[in-house]
């Protein structure tokens, strides 16, 4: 995959992680940008930084109609980042965590689905191109702080999974990624060592370029996955091949 000259599409933009993804695609020369976000307003900061190449978008990605939208008004889009994502606390035992449970997958699961049914088929006209999609350490591991954010990110892992097996033959590269712990809003008040959300965008693209599956952008991750990555990534291989060729 080739950053330089990509039309990229970053969901949750606005901050975080998103808006590190839209300044190392710019640094690394796409050609466009569309940055999406729930509340168009939030984006003005961002589009500042090259307005004749980044275009503010609209979207919650749990509303289809919208997701829908968006993706006819994105014919041109060759790299599709789903950025996008919440965590919830509590527990699995307070009033609400039944609701927030079906919040996280609703937003990091299924609004993740919706972007790829959407995007699928554009990336396939436009050449094969490439879905970057964020995970977490904790996607192969519970992390009962936020344990059903875990779950989410677990489903999530298993998800990317099977869009890299169904548009391997579309020729779309499909890029897991599985962060540790990254200084944003979402680890706010967390007290542990954390990178910089620049260290998770500029990993990842390196990656594209590198024909990289699966990135591990930090210490954390790196330490996870150390002595898991490769029978983790045999079984994946060896059940992606009972697709039917
Ligand atoms: N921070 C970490 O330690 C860490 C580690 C591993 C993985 N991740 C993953 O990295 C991604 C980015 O996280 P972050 O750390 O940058 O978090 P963040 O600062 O909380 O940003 C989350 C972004 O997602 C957007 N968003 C939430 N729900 C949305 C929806 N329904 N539709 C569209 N956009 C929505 C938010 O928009 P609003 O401003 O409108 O709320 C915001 O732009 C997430 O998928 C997260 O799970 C983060």
């Amino acid at each position: 995959m080739n950053v330089q000259d990509s039309v990229a599409l970053v969901t949750g933009a606005n901050r975080g992680i998103g808006t590190a993804y839209v300044e190392a695609l710019i640094q690394a020369g796409a050609r466009r940008i569309y940055a999406a976000a729930r509340n168009i307003d939030s984006l003005k900061d961002i589009v500042a930084i090259a307005p004749d190449r980044i275009i503010p978008v609209a979207l919650d990605i749990t509303d289809t109609a919208q997701v829908n939208a968006v993706a006819q008004a994105a014919q041109d889009v060759t790299l599709l980042i789903n950025n996008a994502g919440v965590i919830g606390s509590g527990g699995l035992f307070t009033a609400s965590s039944v609701e927030t449970a079906q919040w996280e997958m609703n937003t990091n699961y299924f609004g993740t689905l919706s972007m790829v049914r959407a995007f699928a088929p554009i990336l396939q006209k436009n050449g094969g191109g490439a879905i970057v999609n964020m995970m977490s350490v904790v996607s192969v591991a519970n992390a009962p702080v936020f344990g059903s954010y875990s779950a989410s990110k677990a489903a999530l892992n298993s998800l990317t999974q099977d869009i890299r097996a169904e548009l391997a033959t579309q020729g779309t590269k499909v890029v897991g990624v599985f962060p540790g712990p990254v200084d944003t809003a979402m680890t706010e008040g967390l007290p542990i060592q954390k990178v910089e959300p620049s260290q998770v965008a500029e990993a990842v693209l390196q990656a594209l370029g590198a024909g990289l599956e699966d990135v591990y952008p930090d210490p954390v991750s790196q330490g996870t996955f150390a002595a898991i990555s490769e029978p983790l990534k045999a079984a994946e291989k060896q059940f992606a091949a009972w697709m039917p060729q």
